[in-house]
């Protein structure tokens, strides 16, 4: 039937209807928030490019989480400044690092909330690159063996999930075979499937102070212009024990979203990154957005192309919005 018996607005007359029509809903516990821990006490940096969002040290990590707990937040991922850096990301693997003391510090504070931690090398390195760097390239074997290095160490700190962002090769099925051998079979991995070489990682490169020193990321990350390479990744990383599966990039790749969805039975992740969280901001800064509207309507188009968790600088925020 078409138009005059068929009138879609009908359905739209009141918020009533709207509700009972409503097809995708956020909920609190859909977001996964991020964090970024720095060494000591007491310690709080805001970050310029992301407003609200701060380095914390992990007593203060305990004191932010406690609030959004409160909210209805379930989880969250850390990610770690060390002390100091050098080729080899030495300090990512350290157990009293600033990622597993904040870690254990969670556990013990709130022992229902589930915590997530990045493993990558690019916080570690003094050239700021996600792997070991010889004669200027990226070696991709030689990294593999830092990165479950790094995930065993949290794994040991207590954390429930690692999420390996760093792009290497094999690094889903080593890590796996890694945390089984050490008893942490119930570990699990959330994995960076397809994570694209992206402008919009920018402001958290200012945050985690993780700037590659010289050339680019895109050796390792995907090229923004492939969708056919999304699914391969996603399929590997299926192979290799992957639990759960990533896009990121969200906004600007929830075609991609979508087709991962429509590939894998997997649980999906989506990553709304630094950029995009500085986007929203400035221009509700300048009154060219409404902050809120702008923050729950992003989320609920990730949530539609068909995410299952959405990792958000806005998860407390978008908690609060919820719970009223
Ligand atoms: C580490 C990592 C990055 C992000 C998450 N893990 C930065 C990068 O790859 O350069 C980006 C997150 C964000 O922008 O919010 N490899």
């Amino acid at each position: 039937m078409a138009y005059p018996e068929s009138r879609p607005r009908r359905l739209r007359q009141s918020e009533a209807l709207r509700s009972m029509v409503r097809e995708t809903w956020l909920r609190p516990s859909d977001f996964m928030w991020p964090l970024f821990v720095v060494p000591g006490k007491g310690v709080r940096q805001p970050i310029a490019s992301m407003p609200g969002q701060a380095r914390l040290s992990p007593d203060l990590v305990v004191e932010e989480v406690r609030k959004a707990w409160a909210l209805g937040v379930r989880s969250v991922i850390l990610f770690g400044l060390p002390e100091a850096k050098d080729p080899v990301g030495s300090h990512a693997y350290k157990k009293d690092g600033p990622v597993p003391l904040a870690v254990r510090a969670l556990r013990d504070a709130l022992p229902e909330l589930l915590v997530a931690t990045d493993v990558c090398l690019c916080e570690y390195t003094d050239h700021g690159h996600c792997g070991v760097v010889e004669k200027g390239i990226v070696r991709n074997d030689e990294t593999l063996e830092l990165l479950a290095k790094e995930a065993l160490t949290h794994a040991r700190a207590g954390a429930q999930m690692v999420a390996p962002s760093d792009m290497m090769d094999g690094r889903v099925g080593f890590i796996r075979e890694t945390l089984d051998e050490e008893g942490f079979e119930d570990v699990v991995i959330m994995a960076y499937s397809a994570k694209y070489a992206s402008v919009f990682y920018g402001p958290f490169r200012d945050a985690a102070d993780s700037a590659p020193a010289f050339g680019d990321r895109r050796s390792y990350q995907m090229d923004p212009a492939n969708h056919l390479e999304a699914i391969r990744e996603v399929t590997l990383d299926e192979e290799e024990g992957a639990d759960i599966v990533m896009v990121k990039p969200a906004g600007p790749y929830l075609d991609i979203v979508r087709a991962v969805r429509e590939h894998t039975d997997l649980p999906l992740a989506a990553y709304q990154v630094s950029g995009e969280y500085a986007m929203i901001h400035a221009a509700a800064e300048r009154g060219w957005l409404d902050l809120e509207r702008a923050m729950m309507e992003s989320l609920l188009g990730i949530k539609r192309a068909g995410a299952d968790i959405i990792l958000t600088y806005f998860a407390p925020e978008a908690a609060k919005v919820l719970a009223r």
